[in-house]
């Protein structure tokens, strides 16, 4: 099993289809991308044309593929799901595209992964509808031109920043999802045990939101862990006592960081006098990768407001230092965006 406070999808993730929120009105939080889809849906259908083309963008975990699943629902077409390093040739997206029909949509995971050949195709598809093929090589190599159904292309990408200007450009809307607030993220939290058939109180909804590190995805995954802590005591409620318990044996605190991330503020605490340090010799400390760290555990150090980052290298700051307890500040004293 990965990391439990992995922000990255698992194989357990699979059982979660069914809490998947289904409709618009069902998706919590992310107030503005959703009033935009609203609008931009509903605009699209009374005037009888495909809704355009949407990119999403943001962190793993945020609800990306479910947004789509989502808009492809409220727009009532038929959904067709692949990923950048998928569609290796030009053939393998034309095939994709030419078996779409109208009103479809097409969503590619990892846009910014698209081989650039690939890449080039797909403008004109976006753009008039039509494919530029090259048939055959050399001196007898001709292009080909299909036209396609008109379509919706929803892109998602972790990584804005990698998408090429000229297919960024041809998104109709680019929407950018951020890291829930607490509020929301008990809501989920709350949905989600509702779903499972577990009872929940809003105060212990809420201590599991403030530990999920901003990400739907890590909230459910510790609701179903804890799930696991309250079944075993054949209870159907998670109570605070049963939160505690199991918070305690995945060695979780009240910032939801676990036994790796404060090993790395610990470090830079002390073997590096709280920075600055260089990311392969702070990984190199903690033996990690330099990847494994500046990917899976620094954004939410980062994001957090744990350690800053400066010209020379990682800091931490005085939050971090609270969260491995060497503060005059209280761990517990410090607000959490409500
Ligand atoms: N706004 C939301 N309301 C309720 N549940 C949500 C919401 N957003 C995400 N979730 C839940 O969080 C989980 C992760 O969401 P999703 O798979 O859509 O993330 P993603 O952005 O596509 O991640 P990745 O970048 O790893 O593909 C899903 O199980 C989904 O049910
Ligand atoms: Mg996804």
């Amino acid at each position: 099993m990965g990391r439990l406070l992995s922000s990255e999808p698992q194989n357990e993730d699979e059982s979660f289809v069914s809490i998947r929120p289904l409709t618009l009105n069902e998706y919590i939080g992310q107030k503005n991308v959703k009033s935009r889809l609203d609008v931009a849906i509903r605009a699209a259908k009374m005037r009888g044309e495909v809704l355009d083309h949407v990119l999403l963008a943001g962190p793993p975990g945020l609800g990306k593929t479910t947004l789509a699943t989502i808009i492809d629902h409220e727009t009532g077409g038929r959904l067709h799901t692949t990923s950048g390093p998928v569609i290796e040739r030009q053939g393998d997206l034309a095939a994709v595209l030419t078996s779409l029909s109208t009103g479809d949509i097409l969503f590619i995971d990892e846009i910014h992964r698209l081989p650039h050949a690939v890449e080039e195709v797909l403008y004109s598809a976006m753009e008039d509808f039509k494919l530029d093929i090259l048939v055959g090589k050399g001196p007898g190599a001709r292009t080909v031109r299909l036209s396609v159904s008109p379509f919706t292309l929803v892109g998602a990408t972790t990584r804005s920043g990698l998408l090429t200007p000229p297919l960024r450009n041809r998104f109709g809307m680019v929407l950018e999802l951020d890291f829930y607030d607490v509020k929301d993220l008990s809501e989920i939290v709350k949905r989600t045990a509702n779903i499972l058939g577990v009872e929940i109180s809003e105060k212990c909804a809420t201590e599991i939101a403030k530990r999920s590190r901003g990400t739907p995805r890590v909230a459910n995954r510790l609701l179903k862990r804890i799930r696991d802590f309250a079944t075993v005591k054949s209870k159907n409620e998670i109570t605070l006592e049963t939160l505690e318990e199991a918070f305690d044996s995945m060695k979780i605190d009240i910032f939801g960081l676990d036994e790796m991330d404060r090993k790395i503020l610990s470090k830079i605490a002390h073997d590096y006098r709280g920075g600055p340090v260089g990311l392969n010799s702070l990984a190199a400390t903690v033996s990690l990768e330099s990847e494994t760290v500046s990917e899976v555990y620094e954004p939410y150090l980062l994001q957090g407001g744990f350690v800053a980052r400066t010209a020379r290298g990682r800091i931490i700051t005085i939050k971090g230092y609270a969260a491995i307890g060497e503060s005059l500040v209280s761990a517990k004293n410090f607000k959490y965006k409500e």
